[in-house]
């Protein structure tokens, strides 16, 4: 979801701006630009495509400026233009900005009504708007900063520069990621580290919710109810390596905490912000309307995604879903009607069993579409489409921010073939992609409720068995929750549905045993408030996983509650997915256990 960097400096910086963009190519874009105050006003150079493009423009009309913002930007609200690329700016400030502000259009709306004129198909030049109109009000830059950012809802992160402030930039977090870099009288804003790497070690990470005012002194953090906070500079590694962990003890921890980001940039690969419809970023070699069975096939954590996948195919697009275990499919023979799709899904894409499905199904004629994060990969290069997840690299064994991206392609691929088979009407695709868009920002949400979860960690460490319980895509999820659990930090557990413990797993149930329910409010909740009931009833140690309040409504003693948000059922599993990581996360540091490497794990299985 594009990268940004700011730079309080004491020279020309508009070349350092685009060196820290460059840092940030990895994260993929379309255009970029940079905004500079020459002579206390702020002038604009952008460009579309890549960087080179950008440097050529600055290297026709160099600038002297030493503060500025910069921007490589994916495409979300409005094509890859020139004029949509950011900063975008009003004649008081310019800004640049990561994520989706999802209520955009009613603010539009009500900034047109005032009389702002609007120069971009853009989400973000609502925020540059709405800071002048406060502005506009004779508040300063920072109090019209801090009064704006409540009115944003979405996961997003933003940099400010304003007009005859040559010594100012103000930073915003919520949901995508933010950081300051501290210079010898300078001052950095880098959207991860990496892109500040070339000018400073030395990083303070914002939290959730908080805003920072720089100039080339000091930096004043601010936490989202506008108190001043301390945040703590460290020394980084990112000069060194590609990747690194941030201000997170493990690879794990840093990538549950991208998923805001990595959820949102791989919508916006897949979404037309501006008219609310999936638009698939490829074409296909096949009509879905005349598919008449769509087979996945896919391993460990990308199987289970292919599972709640099967769920939204059904129900969404009314097609009829088979989906295999790669390492089974692969010895089946399975018969196949040629013309038919076969869906793999795979994050590194060099999964051996997968590849092996992957040949069978085209053997078999089938059109072989992969669901990959890694676009050179075998599977990919061997596929005949390629639906990209943009989770960026996933470091940790554990797959975490990799799940959640397949989940986000496969929910966009299901409403696709909806609309296709003339299954989905084009207000319901719109009602589906308004929960969508909704999704970054209800993980983020859903990323507040650790310490609940590290408090219950300490009380599963002591567990052997673990049951893990769900109906609908709760069920695949349950059983990834399991596997999450299991793997990294090595307690037996199994993930259920609901429905289906009553016909064995629940002569296990005793005090002992740690029953987690997935409970969102869907439509089977009165069903799987029974089988809560059931699991009471013989003495279970209950976890209720599900909205405010579930506790008081399934009124049964619980060993723990973790308040989910409110939110309409058809995608839970984004949600419900992020305490199921917090908790296998936690329980294995409470265990001491190596988090990122488990042991006999391997992140890349290329062998039978
Ligand atoms: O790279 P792939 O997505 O093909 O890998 C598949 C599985 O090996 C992988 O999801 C594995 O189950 C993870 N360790 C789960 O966290």
């Amino acid at each position: 979801m594009c990268g940004i960097v700011g730079i309080l400096g004491r020279e020309a910086i508009a070349f350092d701006l685009v060196e820290g963009l460059k840092r940030l190519e990895y994260r993929g874009y379309d255009s970029a630009g940079v905004a500079v105050l020459e002579g206390g006003e702020i002038t604009r150079v952008r460009a579309e495509g890549k960087l080179k493009n950008l440097e050529a423009k600055l290297r026709e009309a160099p600038l002297s400026g030493r503060a500025g913002i910069g921007h490589t930007r994916w495409a979300t609200h409005g094509k890859p233009t020139e004029n949509n690329a950011h900063p975008h700016a009003t004649e008081r400030l310019a800004v640049v900005h990561n994520g989706i502000i999802e209520n955009f259009r009613e603010l539009r709306e009500e900034l047109q009504a005032e009389g702002r004129v609007f120069a971009s198909e853009t989400d973000t030049e609502v925020v540059a708007h709405l800071v002048t109109a406060l502005m506009d009000k004779q508040m300063s830059a920072e109090e019209a900063v801090a009064a704006a950012l409540p009115r944003l809802h979405g996961a997003f992160a933003l940099g400010f520069v304003f007009r005859g402030e040559d010594n100012l930039l103000i930073g915003a977090r919520r949901g995508a990621p933010l950081a300051v870099g501290h210079g010898d009288g300078e001052m950095y804003l880098g959207s991860d580290a990496l892109a500040l790497a070339p000018f400073t070690d030395t990083i303070t990470y914002l939290e959730d919710g908080d805003w920072v005012v720089l100039n080339r002194a000091s930096a004043r953090y601010f936490n989202e109810k506008n108190q001043p906070v301390k945040r703590k500079a460290q020394k980084t590694q990112a000069g060194a390596f590609l990747v690194d962990k941030g201000n997170h003890r493990h690879f794990m921890a840093k990538e549950i905490h991208e998923q805001p980001e990595v959820i949102g940039r791989t919508l916006a690969h897949y979404i037309d912000m501006g008219t609310g419809e999936v638009r698939l970023p490829f074409g296909l070699p096949f009509d879905w309307a005349k598919v008449g069975r769509l087979s996945i096939s896919a391993c460990g954590t990308a199987y289970l995604a292919g599972q709640i996948g099967k769920y939204w195919f059904e129900r969404l697009a009314r097609l009829p879903v088979e989906i295999d275990i790669a390492s089974e499919f692969r010895y089946r023979e399975a018969p196949m009607t040629p013309g038919d799709v076969m869906l793999v899904i795979s994050q590194s894409g060099e999964t051996a069993d997968t590849l092996a499905a992957l040949r069978y199904a085209k053997d078999q004629k089938q059109h072989v579409m992969s669901v990959v994060n890694v676009p050179t990969s075998t599977i990919a290069r061997e596929s005949h489409v390629v639906a990209g997840t943009l989770a960026g690299p996933e470091i940790g064994v554990a797959s975490t921010k990799a799940f959640t991206c397949q989940l986000t392609v496969l929910a966009c691929l299901a409403i696709a073939a909806g609309r296709a088979r003339g299954v989905l009407s084009g207000r319901r695709e719109k009602e589906l992609v308004t929960q969508l868009i909704a999704i970054p920002g209800l993980v983020a949400e859903a990323l507040k409720h650790e310490a609940p979860i590290e408090a219950l960690a300490r009380e599963l460490s002591k567990a052997t068995d673990v049951l893990y319980l769900g109906r609908g895509t709760s069920f695949p999820l349950a059983m990834e929750g399991a596997l999450k659990l299991k793997e990294i930090s090595y307690i037996h557990a199994e993930g259920y549905a609901a429905g289906e413990l009553k016909h064995g797993p629940i002569a296990l149930i005793d005090e002992t045993m740690p029953v987690i329910v997935m409970a969102p409010r869907d439509p089977w909740f009165e069903k799987t408030v029974s089988n809560v009931q059931e699991v009471a009833a013989r003495g279970g140690a209950i976890v209720l996983i599900g909205p405010e309040g579930v506790g008081r409504e399934v009124a049964v003693d619980t060993l723990a509650e973790i308040a989910m948000p409110e939110m309409a059922p058809d995608f839970s599993a984004f949600v419900y997915a992020i305490p199921a990581q917090l908790i296998a996360y936690h329980t294995a540091v409470v265990m001491g256990k190596d988090v990122d490497q488990p042991r006999n794990l391997a992140k890349s299985v290329t062998v039978e």
